[in-house]
């Protein structure tokens, strides 16, 4: 199928603006795979990228390496795609939170097979080498905001493949990390066997009540909540994450929903963290470089 006007329109869109919030070309990669019809093949896009470039350095350059991700063999097109469509992100009927997590818990386990570091993250691309970076830009950006140490105890939910266990391990006292997908815990187990401060727990996706209050110096969530928010979990679990922090404690929860709106996400953590004595740092800012992710941060009343 040769590239229509509309498709064409929508591509140069997305270039466009992931380069003007200035994010890296495989997030603009992981965009086009995601929102552009299955019939247009990468070849079409990147002479689309590349008839965009001007003489500035800067736009050719970050042109050129779209063009040149979407022409790799290495970098599966239709695996990005049937990851991302593995799980769909709207409700069906009339189901049940129970019904909706366990079928995120089936659709993670499929992405999971397709590609586990696409299933985490698809601006990897599938890609373990590029997954790693984007972690680190994370992790760096945690050391940051003063989330980690060697004294503290962290909470991870919906680890997926156990990446940040692996990542910031060295950097803290205990992870636990919980998800709902047996198979992202199995090559989380994999990945980190081995490693002594590091838990799995498959856990309901319901609530955290299998935990004690108290127990954690942070609550870490990176792009799980929006199928807390799916599932209509999402506010018992900003309950319990408040139950289960020290005093002082923090959570970040990077990404909150799918809704499109930061305004309404904004709104929602707010609004959530004022109802549980909470105090929001960070309010949906956009860190990130390697990955298109809202940070939001907020601290349990109390301690130092
Ligand atoms: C996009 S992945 C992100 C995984 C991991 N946080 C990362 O960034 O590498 C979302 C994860 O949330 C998990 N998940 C979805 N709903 C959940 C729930 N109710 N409780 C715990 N985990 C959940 C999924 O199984 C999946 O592993």
């Amino acid at each position: 199928m040769t590239i229509g006007e509309r498709e064409r329109t929508t591509a140069s869109h997305i270039l466009e603006r992931c380069m003007a919030n200035g994010l890296s070309a495989e997030v603009a990669v992981a965009r086009l795979a995601l929102h552009l019809q299955p019939g247009v093949k990468p070849a079409e896009l990147a002479d689309i990228a590349l008839g965009m470039r001007s003489h500035a350095p800067r736009r050719r350059g970050w042109l050129d390496e779209v063009a040149m991700l979407l022409s790799q063999k290495e970098i599966s097109f239709d695996d990005l795609r049937t990851t991302a469509a593995s799980v769909r992100h709207d409700r069906l009927g009339d189901e049940t939170h129970e019904m909706i997590v366990s079928r995120l818990a089936s659709s993670f386990d499929r992405a999971a097979a397709i590609s586990p570091a696409a299933s985490v993250q698809l601006s990897s691309l599938g890609d373990e080498e590029k997954l790693s970076a984007a972690t680190a830009e994370i992790a760096s950006w945690l050391e940051q905001q003063g989330f980690l140490g060697r004294d503290k105890t962290i909470l991870d939910i919906g680890c997926g493949i156990g990446r940040f266990e692996s990542a910031l391990h060295q950097r803290v006292k205990r992870i636990v990390g919980i998800d709902i997908s047996a198979r992202m815990l199995d090559i989380a187990r994999r990945r980190c066997a081995g490693l002594g401060n590091v838990e799995f727990r498959r856990t309901s996706g319901l609530d955290l009540g299998e935990f004690v209050a108290g127990g954690f110096d942070g609550v870490l969530a990176v792009d799980c909540f929006p199928y807390l928010v799916l599932a209509g979990v999402a506010d018992r679990h900003f309950s319990e994450i408040a139950r289960l922090l020290r005093p002082g404690g923090l959570a970040a929860i990077l990404n909150y929903s799918y809704r499109m709106s930061p305004v309404v996400d904004s709104s929602d953590v707010r609004h959530l963290a004022h109802a549980c004595a909470m105090d929001v740092v960070v309010d949906g800012e956009l860190p990130f470089r390697r990955w298109d992710g809202t940070a939001f941060l907020v601290r349990r009343s109390g301690g130092t």
